[in-house]
Protein backbone atom coordinates (compact mmCIF):
# COMPACT_ATOMS: atom_id res chain seq x y z
CA UNK A 1 0.00 0.00 0.00
CA UNK A 2 1.18 3.40 -1.02
CA UNK A 3 -0.02 6.99 0.92
CA UNK A 4 0.44 10.27 0.45
CA UNK A 5 2.60 12.54 3.23
CA UNK A 6 3.36 16.18 2.83
CA UNK A 7 4.45 15.98 -0.68
CA UNK A 8 5.85 12.39 -1.25
CA UNK A 9 4.24 9.43 -2.20
CA UNK A 10 5.58 6.54 0.61
CA UNK A 11 5.35 3.02 1.46
CA UNK A 12 1.83 2.77 3.91
CA UNK A 13 4.52 1.64 6.57
CA UNK A 14 6.23 4.12 7.06
CA UNK A 15 3.84 6.70 6.54
CA UNK A 16 4.05 9.35 9.53
CA UNK A 17 3.79 12.61 10.70
CA UNK A 18 5.62 14.25 12.82
CA UNK A 19 5.12 14.63 16.93
CA UNK A 20 3.95 18.10 16.87
CA UNK A 21 1.31 17.74 14.04
CA UNK A 22 -1.48 19.58 15.23
CA UNK A 23 -3.60 17.00 14.43
CA UNK A 24 -1.69 14.91 16.87
CA UNK A 25 -1.70 17.21 19.90
CA UNK A 26 -5.18 18.94 19.43
CA UNK A 27 -6.86 17.65 16.62
CA UNK A 28 -6.52 20.74 15.43
CA UNK A 29 -7.19 19.59 11.88
CA UNK A 30 -10.49 18.14 9.20
CA UNK A 31 -10.82 15.38 7.11
CA UNK A 32 -12.88 13.67 4.31
CA UNK A 33 -13.83 10.39 3.43
CA UNK A 34 -14.32 9.88 0.01
CA UNK A 35 -16.04 6.24 -1.83
CA UNK A 36 -14.36 4.63 -4.59
CA UNK A 37 -16.64 3.06 -6.66
CA UNK A 38 -15.67 1.03 -9.89
CA UNK A 39 -12.23 3.13 -10.09
CA UNK A 40 -14.41 6.13 -9.76
CA UNK A 41 -14.25 8.71 -6.80
CA UNK A 42 -18.30 9.84 -5.90
CA UNK A 43 -19.31 13.14 -5.46
CA UNK A 44 -15.69 14.39 -5.29
CA UNK A 45 -16.95 18.02 -5.74
CA UNK A 46 -19.06 17.95 -2.93
CA UNK A 47 -16.35 15.80 -0.90
CA UNK A 48 -14.06 18.72 -1.96
CA UNK A 49 -16.56 21.66 -1.33
CA UNK A 50 -17.54 20.51 2.21
CA UNK A 51 -13.43 20.13 2.80
CA UNK A 52 -12.59 23.76 1.85
CA UNK A 53 -15.48 24.96 3.91
CA UNK A 54 -14.50 23.01 7.08
CA UNK A 55 -10.68 24.42 6.13
CA UNK A 56 -12.23 27.61 5.80
CA UNK A 57 -14.12 27.94 9.59
CA UNK A 58 -11.33 26.62 11.40
CA UNK A 59 -8.71 29.19 9.23
CA UNK A 60 -6.69 26.76 8.07
CA UNK A 61 -5.22 27.54 4.47
CA UNK A 62 -6.47 25.24 1.77
CA UNK A 63 -2.18 23.00 1.14
CA UNK A 64 -3.05 23.50 -2.40
CA UNK A 65 -6.22 23.46 -4.83
CA UNK A 66 -9.33 21.21 -5.64
CA UNK A 67 -7.40 20.16 -9.09
CA UNK A 68 -3.92 19.57 -7.30
CA UNK A 69 -6.09 17.38 -4.57
CA UNK A 70 -7.91 16.10 -6.57
CA UNK A 71 -5.25 14.67 -8.86
CA UNK A 72 -3.55 13.23 -5.35
CA UNK A 73 -6.50 11.01 -4.48
CA UNK A 74 -6.46 9.84 -8.10
CA UNK A 75 -2.63 8.76 -7.85
CA UNK A 76 -3.63 7.30 -4.35
CA UNK A 77 -6.24 4.93 -6.00
CA UNK A 78 -4.50 4.19 -8.94
CA UNK A 79 -0.96 3.03 -7.07
CA UNK A 80 -3.20 0.80 -4.58
CA UNK A 81 -4.73 -0.39 -7.48
CA UNK A 82 -8.30 0.38 -5.64
CA UNK A 83 -11.72 -0.59 -7.35
CA UNK A 84 -14.17 -0.56 -4.40
CA UNK A 85 -13.05 1.26 -1.81
CA UNK A 86 -11.93 4.65 0.34
CA UNK A 87 -9.71 7.59 0.24
CA UNK A 88 -9.19 8.98 3.59
CA UNK A 89 -7.86 12.82 3.48
CA UNK A 90 -7.28 14.61 6.69
CA UNK A 91 -5.22 18.21 6.65
CA UNK A 92 -3.87 19.91 9.98
CA UNK A 93 -2.84 22.90 10.58
CA UNK A 94 1.07 21.73 10.65
CA UNK A 95 3.82 21.16 12.82
CA UNK A 96 5.03 23.71 15.13
CA UNK A 97 5.93 23.60 18.72
CA UNK A 98 3.12 23.25 21.23
CA UNK A 99 1.09 26.15 21.67
CA UNK A 100 -2.74 26.85 22.02
CA UNK A 101 -1.97 29.94 19.79
CA UNK A 102 -2.24 29.24 15.73
CA UNK A 103 1.38 28.70 14.88
CA UNK A 104 2.89 31.56 12.50
CA UNK A 105 1.62 32.95 9.12
CA UNK A 106 3.57 31.11 6.56
CA UNK A 107 3.15 27.48 8.43
CA UNK A 108 2.17 25.06 5.90
CA UNK A 109 -0.84 22.78 6.79
CA UNK A 110 -0.02 19.27 6.28
CA UNK A 111 -1.91 17.00 4.00
CA UNK A 112 -1.96 13.13 4.33
CA UNK A 113 -3.49 10.95 2.22
CA UNK A 114 -4.43 7.06 2.53
CA UNK A 115 -6.75 4.32 0.53
CA UNK A 116 -8.29 1.26 1.25
CA UNK A 117 -9.87 -1.85 -0.51
CA UNK A 118 -13.26 -2.58 0.55
CA UNK A 119 -16.93 0.00 0.58
CA UNK A 120 -18.93 -1.15 3.51
CA UNK A 121 -20.43 -3.69 5.06
CA UNK A 122 -21.01 -6.99 3.11
CA UNK A 123 -24.65 -7.05 1.27
CA UNK A 124 -26.02 -9.13 3.91
CA UNK A 125 -26.51 -6.77 6.43
CA UNK A 126 -28.18 -4.16 4.35
CA UNK A 127 -30.45 -6.80 3.55
CA UNK A 128 -31.45 -7.56 6.77
CA UNK A 129 -31.13 -4.62 8.42
CA UNK A 130 -29.13 -3.49 11.26
CA UNK A 131 -29.88 -2.36 14.64
CA UNK A 132 -29.07 1.17 16.14
CA UNK A 133 -28.61 1.90 19.87
CA UNK A 134 -29.42 5.87 21.01
CA UNK A 135 -26.39 7.61 22.88
CA UNK A 136 -25.90 10.89 24.09
CA UNK A 137 -24.74 13.08 21.98
CA UNK A 138 -21.90 15.03 24.22
CA UNK A 139 -20.12 16.34 20.71
CA UNK A 140 -19.51 20.02 20.47
CA UNK A 141 -21.16 23.02 19.40
CA UNK A 142 -19.73 22.72 15.38
CA UNK A 143 -20.81 19.49 14.45
CA UNK A 144 -20.89 20.79 10.58
CA UNK A 145 -17.42 20.78 10.98
CA UNK A 146 -15.49 17.58 9.62
CA UNK A 147 -12.89 17.95 12.51
CA UNK A 148 -10.69 14.72 13.45
CA UNK A 149 -11.85 15.08 16.96
CA UNK A 150 -13.52 12.13 17.45
CA UNK A 151 -13.73 11.14 20.50
CA UNK A 152 -17.27 11.45 21.21
CA UNK A 153 -18.29 9.60 18.01
CA UNK A 154 -15.41 6.75 19.00
CA UNK A 155 -16.85 6.46 22.67
CA UNK A 156 -20.64 6.43 21.08
CA UNK A 157 -19.66 3.79 18.53
CA UNK A 158 -18.09 1.74 20.89
CA UNK A 159 -20.58 2.15 23.49
CA UNK A 160 -23.45 0.80 20.50
CA UNK A 161 -21.37 -1.80 19.21
CA UNK A 162 -20.78 -3.43 23.17
CA UNK A 163 -24.55 -3.38 23.23
CA UNK A 164 -24.88 -5.04 19.92
CA UNK A 165 -25.72 -1.97 17.73
CA UNK A 166 -24.19 -1.34 14.37
CA UNK A 167 -24.28 2.56 14.83
CA UNK A 168 -25.23 4.69 17.72
CA UNK A 169 -28.19 7.26 17.35
CA UNK A 170 -27.25 10.01 18.73
CA UNK A 171 -29.79 12.25 20.24
CA UNK A 172 -28.98 16.06 21.79
CA UNK A 173 -30.00 17.65 24.79
CA UNK A 174 -33.32 18.52 23.95
CA UNK A 175 -34.01 14.75 23.22
CA UNK A 176 -33.53 15.59 19.39
CA UNK A 177 -31.85 13.00 16.77
CA UNK A 178 -29.04 15.02 15.75
CA UNK A 179 -27.41 12.20 13.34
CA UNK A 180 -25.23 8.84 14.01
CA UNK A 181 -21.41 8.66 14.98
CA UNK A 182 -20.75 8.26 11.49
CA UNK A 183 -23.53 8.71 9.23
CA UNK A 184 -26.84 10.90 9.10
CA UNK A 185 -30.10 9.58 10.08
CA UNK A 186 -33.50 9.77 8.73
CA UNK A 187 -36.98 8.35 9.50
CA UNK A 188 -40.10 8.00 6.90
CA UNK A 189 -43.18 9.49 9.48
CA UNK A 190 -46.59 8.07 9.61
CA UNK A 191 -47.57 10.07 6.41
CA UNK A 192 -44.95 8.59 4.45
CA UNK A 193 -42.41 11.70 4.09
CA UNK A 194 -38.79 11.16 3.93
CA UNK A 195 -37.56 12.77 7.67
CA UNK A 196 -33.94 14.34 8.38
CA UNK A 197 -32.61 16.78 10.40
CA UNK A 198 -31.86 20.37 9.21
CA UNK A 199 -28.90 21.51 8.18
CA UNK A 200 -26.92 23.53 10.82
CA UNK A 201 -24.32 22.93 12.88
CA UNK A 202 -25.67 20.52 15.30
CA UNK A 203 -24.84 17.93 12.15
CA UNK A 204 -22.50 16.96 9.49
CA UNK A 205 -23.62 17.91 6.18
CA UNK A 206 -23.77 14.66 4.74
CA UNK A 207 -22.54 14.04 1.23
CA UNK A 208 -24.64 10.76 1.00
CA UNK A 209 -27.62 12.72 2.35
CA UNK A 210 -27.34 15.23 -0.22
CA UNK A 211 -27.12 13.07 -3.10
CA UNK A 212 -30.22 10.95 -1.53
CA UNK A 213 -32.12 13.25 -0.58
CA UNK A 214 -31.71 14.86 -4.74
CA UNK A 215 -32.67 11.36 -5.85
CA UNK A 216 -36.27 11.15 -3.09
CA UNK A 217 -37.14 14.37 -5.25
CA UNK A 218 -36.30 13.36 -8.16
CA UNK A 219 -38.53 10.50 -8.05
CA UNK A 220 -41.19 12.28 -6.54
CA UNK A 221 -40.80 11.06 -2.94
CA UNK A 222 -41.86 13.87 -0.12
CA UNK A 223 -39.12 15.19 1.96
CA UNK A 224 -38.74 16.79 4.97
CA UNK A 225 -36.06 18.40 6.45
CA UNK A 226 -36.90 19.09 10.06
CA UNK A 227 -35.12 17.56 13.90
CA UNK A 228 -37.46 14.24 14.88
CA UNK A 229 -37.56 12.80 18.53
CA UNK A 230 -35.98 9.58 19.89
CA UNK A 231 -39.70 8.16 20.53
CA UNK A 232 -40.66 9.35 16.84
CA UNK A 233 -37.10 7.38 15.66
CA UNK A 234 -38.77 4.18 17.71
CA UNK A 235 -42.65 4.38 16.49
CA UNK A 236 -41.54 5.24 12.68
CA UNK A 237 -42.59 3.23 9.95
CA UNK A 238 -39.13 3.25 8.52
CA UNK A 239 -35.37 4.07 9.47
CA UNK A 240 -32.27 4.47 7.76
CA UNK A 241 -28.87 5.94 7.61
CA UNK A 242 -26.93 7.43 4.81
CA UNK A 243 -23.22 7.50 4.95
CA UNK A 244 -19.85 7.49 2.42
CA UNK A 245 -19.45 3.78 3.04
CA UNK A 246 -22.83 2.24 4.17
CA UNK A 247 -25.03 4.27 1.33
CA UNK A 248 -28.64 3.78 2.55
CA UNK A 249 -28.76 1.22 5.24
CA UNK A 250 -31.83 0.25 6.81
CA UNK A 251 -32.50 0.16 10.64
CA UNK A 252 -34.79 -2.59 11.73
CA UNK A 253 -34.59 -1.72 15.76
CA UNK A 254 -33.69 1.09 17.24
CA UNK A 255 -32.79 0.49 21.20
CA UNK A 256 -35.67 -2.50 21.96
CA UNK A 257 -38.04 -1.09 20.00
CA UNK A 258 -38.80 -2.99 16.31
CA UNK A 259 -39.07 -0.80 13.32
CA UNK A 260 -42.26 -1.79 10.94
CA UNK A 261 -42.63 -5.76 10.64
CA UNK A 262 -38.44 -6.14 11.46
CA UNK A 263 -37.19 -5.98 8.22
CA UNK A 264 -36.23 -3.51 6.19
CA UNK A 265 -38.73 -0.94 4.61
CA UNK A 266 -39.76 -0.18 0.88
CA UNK A 267 -38.94 3.19 1.17
CA UNK A 268 -35.42 2.77 2.32
CA UNK A 269 -34.61 -0.40 -0.17
CA UNK A 270 -36.05 1.79 -2.89
CA UNK A 271 -33.42 4.46 -2.02
CA UNK A 272 -30.25 2.01 -1.42
CA UNK A 273 -31.76 0.69 -5.07
CA UNK A 274 -31.93 4.15 -6.24
CA UNK A 275 -28.81 5.00 -5.06
CA UNK A 276 -26.57 2.21 -6.24
CA UNK A 277 -27.88 2.59 -9.79
CA UNK A 278 -26.70 6.66 -9.52
CA UNK A 279 -22.90 4.71 -8.39
CA UNK A 280 -23.22 2.53 -11.16
N1 LIG B 1 -18.36 9.71 8.32
N2 LIG B 1 -22.29 12.25 10.17
C1 LIG B 1 -21.07 12.07 10.70
C2 LIG B 1 -20.82 12.47 12.10
C3 LIG B 1 -20.05 11.49 9.90
O1 LIG B 1 -18.82 11.30 10.42
C4 LIG B 1 -20.34 11.10 8.57
C5 LIG B 1 -19.29 10.51 7.68
C6 LIG B 1 -21.64 11.31 8.08
C7 LIG B 1 -22.03 10.97 6.68
O2 LIG B 1 -21.42 11.85 5.75
P1 LIG B 1 -21.08 11.40 4.26
O3 LIG B 1 -22.35 10.99 3.62
O4 LIG B 1 -20.49 12.61 3.66
O5 LIG B 1 -20.12 10.23 4.35
C8 LIG B 1 -22.58 11.90 8.91
C9 LIG B 1 -17.23 9.20 7.57
C10 LIG B 1 -17.62 8.25 6.48
C11 LIG B 1 -16.22 8.63 8.54
O6 LIG B 1 -15.95 9.31 9.52
O7 LIG B 1 -15.69 7.55 8.30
Amino acid sequence: RIAYVNGQYVPHGQAMVHVEDRGYQFSDGVYEVMAIYKGRPVDAEGHWMRLERSLAELEIDAPMSRAALDFIARQVVFRNRITNGTVYVQVTRGVAPRNHLFPPDGTPPALVMTARAGLGPRPEVAERGVSVVSQPDIRWGRRDIKSVSLLPNVLAKEKAHELGGFEALLVDANGLVSECSSANAWIVSAAGALVTRPLGQDILPGITRHRLRDLAVERGYPVEERSFTLDEAKTAREVFLTSTSSFCMPVVRVDDAVIGDGRPGPLAKALRACYIEYLD
